[in-house]
Parts: structure tokens; C-alpha cells; sequence
């Protein structure tokens, strides 16, 4: 397989969806709602979303990838709503190495700019949508709500003294992965492809989802600031019940486990003790455990397309996972 055209395709996709990001708020007013909205959509994301959704589609019919940008559009839109309002529950400084929309404005422009971006997505989810359109449109919904439930769990996890592995994955199912899943399921639907081909890439889209948010969850400790565009550590100091603290509670005993359940009675620590703890988290293992994750459920992601017939299109959707589990942002 040419690296040179893996590459060239995933830059066209990415500088597509950025230049139709860019247009969306454009001169629209009141300049109090739009230009913060312009603001956060124009800064660094990965945009793997709308990505995953051409790639998907390209992988079903290569001649109809391109009919599904509006609705990729919207699920990038989508996406950005919840990550305003994420930074809003999450306390969070940063991000895409920029300060986060509430404190560069206000919580209040935050809220309505997530609002609105929400509103955003529909439009663009709408838009010359001709397959499956009910199925489409009630897909998206759930999603929106089961990130909801999913963005509950996560909080209610801050508050508990106990989380075990299996609600931890059912909290990222949720708040992660079901957005991904629901992006390749719709990506599927929307150029009209067999159910059981919807199927597999719904199910594709839960487990690199879930692949994703752990990767996620380790960045906040190996990550490097300028690529990750977050402040490190956030986690720790949030008290979040991640795949690393949960791994580490398992494995530790002694002045480990003290410090660790001193961190759950606290519900986070100070900034000055991150080191620390990512001292523990590295002599416990951590690190390694939650990379054997992200490759098991990389894999499962790509065993599940195997119903798709094999084309360039569907190598590269495979390639793209596997991409995704050396990102450094
Ligand atoms: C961040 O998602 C939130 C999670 C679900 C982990 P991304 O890492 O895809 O965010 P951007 O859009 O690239 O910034
Ligand atoms: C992201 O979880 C989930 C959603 C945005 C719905 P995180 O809180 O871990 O995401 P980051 O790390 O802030 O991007
Ligand atoms: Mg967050
Ligand atoms: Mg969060
Ligand atoms: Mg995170």
C-alpha cells in the first residue's frame, strides 16, 4: 500500500471539512453568539470524526463518499458542542493549546455557543439528505442523548469512592465511543448500505470509540502539552475515575494504595502532586496495561469490518485506526 496516498487522501478529507468549518459562522450576527463559535471551530481538532465518516462511506461505495459531508459536518459540529460544555464540567484550562471558551469569554457565552452549535448540527445533518432519513436523524439523537448519560456518569464517578472496570467502560461507551459508533453507522445509512454493513460499522465505531477515550485518558499522563493542547494531569486534579486510576487501585498495596485512596477522598489533587502521582502510576504498570486496551479494542474495531469487502478505500479506514493509536493529540 503507497503511504504518499494513505497520507494525501487524509490531508484532502481534513482541509475539505476545515475549509466548510470555516464558512459556517462567517459573518453571521449577533457577533456575541458567532465569533466565539468561530473562535474554538477554528482552532486544531483532528476533525476524526467527519474523517472516519468519509472513510466509512468511501469503504461502502467508492463512488458516494462525498455525498455524506454534510452530515460528517454535523457530526463535527456536534462533537464541538460537547467539548464546550466538557471544559465547562471539567474545570478545564486548555484547549487546543488555547484557553478554553468559558474562561477566554464567559460560562454563559460558552453555554449558548454549545446550544447553538447543537442547532448547527441539524441544519447541517438535514441537508440533501435523501437515504434512510428518520434512521439518521433518531441515530444522531441517541447519540446525543447516551453522550448525556455517559457526561452524567463521569460525574457522578467523581464522587464515588468505588467505580469498577466494567462501569468505567460503559461511562466511555458512552460518552465517547457512542458518538464515534453513531458517526460510522450514519456515514452507512446515509449512502443507503446493507444493514448488516451498517451493522458491522456501528459496531466498528464503538470499539475504536472505546480505543479512543483510554488513549485519551493516557495522554493526560504521556502526552506532551504543546501536541496534546490540554493541561496534563487534568484528570488527577478532577478526581476522574480514568482507566489509569482504576488500573492502579487494582494493582497497588501499601503507601501506593494510601496515597491513592487519599486522591478519592479528596476527589482530586493539588497541581504540585501530579508528578508524583504519575510516579505511582508508572511503577504500578499503568502505562502498559492501558496500551494492551487501546490495541485490544483497535483490533476488535477492525475485526468487525470484516464484512466489507476489501478495496484501497477500506485498507485505508483500517490504516486510519491503527493511526489512531500512535496520536500524540
Ligand atoms: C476529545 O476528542 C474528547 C474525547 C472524546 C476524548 P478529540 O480528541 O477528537 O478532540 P479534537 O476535536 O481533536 O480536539
Ligand atoms: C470527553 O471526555 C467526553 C466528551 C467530550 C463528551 P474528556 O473530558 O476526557 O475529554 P477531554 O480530555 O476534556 O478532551
Ligand atoms: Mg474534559
Ligand atoms: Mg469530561
Ligand atoms: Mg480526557
Amino acid at each position: 500500500m503507497n503511504q504518499i496516498d494513505f497520507e494525501k487522501k487524509i490531508k484532502f478529507y481534513k482541509e475539505l471539512i476545515d475549509k466548510r468549518i470555516e464558512l459556517i459562522s462567517r459573518g453571521k450576527k449577533p457577533s456575541s453568539l458567532y465569533r466565539p463559535i468561530e473562535f474554538f471551530l477554528e482552532s486544531s481538532g483532528k476533525r476524526i470524526r467527519p474523517i472516519l465518516m468519509l472513510l466509512s462511506a468511501e469503504a461502502c461505495d467508492e463512488r458516494k463518499a462525498l455525498r455524506i459531508i454534510n452530515q460528517a459536518i454535523a457530526i463535527e459540529l456536534l462533537h464541538n458542542f460537547t467539548l464546550i460544555h466538557d471544559d465547562i464540567m471539567d474545570n478545564a484550562k486548555l484547549r487546543h493549546g488555547k484557553e478554553t471558551l468559558h474562561r477566554k469569554y464567559d460560562v454563559s457565552t460558552a453555554i449558548l455557543a454549545g446550544d447553538n452549535l447543537l442547532s448547527m448540527a441539524y441544519k447541517s445533518l438535514t441537508k440533501n439528505l435523501y437515504q434512510n432519513s428518520l434512521l439518521v436523524v433518531n441515530t444522531f439523537t441517541d447519540a446525543v442523548n447516551i453522550v448525556c448519560e455517559g457526561q452524567s456518569l463521569d460525574k457522578e464517578f467523581e464522587n464515588r469512592i468505588k467505580v469498577s472496570r466494567d462501569e468505567y467502560f460503559k461511562m466511555i461507551r458512552n460518552k465517547t465511543a457512542s458518538l464515534i459508533s453513531a458517526a460510522c453507522k450514519i456515514a452507512a445509512l446515509t449512502i443507503d448500505a446493507s444493514k448488516d454493513i451498517v451493522n458491522s460499522l456501528k459496531k466498528f465505531g464503538m470499539n475504536l470509540g472505546t480505543a479512543f477515550q483510554i488513549k485519551d485518558d493516557l495522554l493526560d499522563m504521556t502526552g506532551q502539552s504543546v501536541h496534546f493542547g490540554k493541561k496534563l494531569g487534568s484528570d488527577l486534579v478532577e478526581g476522574k475515575k480514568t482507566f489509569l486510576l482504576i488500573s492502579a487501585l487494582n494493582n497497588a498495596k501499601d503507601d501506593d494504595l494510601k496515597q491513592l485512596k487519599q486522591l478519592i477522598k479528596n476527589k482530586g489533587i493539588k497541581i504540585s502532586e501530579v508528578k508524583k502521582y504519575f510516579n505511582i502510576y508508572r511503577r504500578l504498570g499503568v502505562v502498559e496495561e492501558a496500551n494492551k486496551s487501546i490495541q485490544l479494542f483497535t483490533h476488535k474495531a477492525i475485526n468487525n469490518l470484516s464484512i466489507i469487502k476489501n478495496s484501497q478505500a477500506k485498507s485505508y479506514l483500517t490504516r486510519y485506526a491503527l493511526k489512531l493509536l500512535e496520536r500524540s493529540s
